[in-house]
């Protein structure tokens, strides 16, 4: 297996990870409509895969063998003998790379030493980078971070990562206490493009937080150097988001692409329940006369059938 970081062309964009969100039917869906360059999972917890609940936990790494895009599974924990298992995994089932979250800011999940609040726990860090690698082999290894916890730590946060020969640093570019309530801090951004450069030419540095448009991503890529843009909360407002022309695009289609979604998660319903999939609704059905009611008409069924049967009663 080599490290496709370096075989994409720059710059690349990255669809994040995010949780109930990324899963095989989301990224399926993403594929088909214009994809990005590559896809993460949702983060997956290496201490429940090593737990009784790992059936549940495993659910997270499903995925479509059939894709052509590179797929990085995006990890979480803090037991070592847990990342060198969880890695080793991985690698046996095909995916493409392992993403370690040190980035997380959930409350309860920062003040046990989890994910973000990892952040600036230099020897933690290193034994988990070092134990992650030994299990994930030739597949490379990145991390996804945040500037700091509740203040920014760029300069000695990222000389320290760059130190430990990642294939790719995310940076989410905002501390753990702002979580994503203010805006993006681009210039932290441009100081660990710079660091970089001085001290691990070969980590690629992909920029985070508020990319709103492919546009706005290639802005990113001047202001600060990134090789790489990854957007999240961004896909919810536009489906096509990774598409570099702007179109229009009817409602037709996409209520085609709804209805695409809905057959995917009827082909994966062991995994997520009907109610998270209503969340995605506001995607597709959206700026359009009549678009209000019909959204709430939907997010008053109980199953695919119905969403399905109001569809097809419909002249779109
Ligand atoms: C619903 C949701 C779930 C998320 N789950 C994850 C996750 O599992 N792993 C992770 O590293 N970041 C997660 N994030 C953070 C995003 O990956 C991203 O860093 C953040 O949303 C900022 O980018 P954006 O402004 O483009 O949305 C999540 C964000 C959202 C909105």
């Amino acid at each position: 297996m080599t490290n496709f970081w370096l075989s994409l062309k720059k710059p690349f964009f990255v669809l994040a990870p995010m949780d109930d969100v990324t899963d095989i039917v989301f990224r399926d869906v993403v594929e088909k409509v214009y994809p990005p360059d590559v896809f993460f999972t949702e983060f997956v917890s290496i201490e429940g895969l090593a737990s009784k609940g790992r059936e549940n936990v495993i659910r997270k790494l499903k995925r479509n063998i059939k894709s052509n895009k590179p797929l990085v599974a995006q990890i979480w924990g803090r037991n070592l003998d847990d990342y060198i298992k969880a890695t080793k995994d991985i690698r046996k089932m095909g995916f493409d790379g392992i993403d370690i979250n040190m980035g997380c800011p959930e409350r309860g999940i920062v003040r046990r030493g989890y994910c973000g609040g990892l952040i600036g726990q230099y020897s933690e860090v290193e034994s988990i980078i070092k134990a992650a690698k030994k299990g994930a082999g030739t597949i490379p290894v990145s991390v996804k971070t945040r500037i700091g916890i509740d203040h920014a730590i760029t300069n000695d946060w990222f000389s320290f990562l760059l130190k430990q020969d990642l294939a790719a640093i995310t940076v989410h570019a905002r501390t753990v206490k702002e979580m994503s309530k203010v805006e993006a801090h681009y210039d932290e951004i441009k100081k660990v493009v710079k660091l970089r450069d001085e001290l691990s030419k070969n980590t690629l540095i992909i920029g985070n937080g508020d990319i709103t448009s492919y546009k706005k991503g290639l802005d990113l890529v001047k202001e600060t150097g990134v090789d790489g843009v990854m957007i999240g909360r961004g896909i919810f407002k536009d489906i096509f988001i990774f598409d570099p022309k702007k179109k229009e695009h009817t409602l037709k289609e996409m209520i085609d692409i709804l209805t695409y979604h809905l057959d995917k998660y009827e082909d994966n319903t062991d995994y997520k329940s009907f109610q998270i999939l209503k969340k995605f609704f506001k995607i597709y059905v959206n700026n359009f006369d009549g678009a209000n009611d019909l959204r709430i008409e939907l997010m008053q069924t109980n199953s695919v059938r119905e969403v399905k049967n109001i569809l097809v009663n419909r002249d779109f």
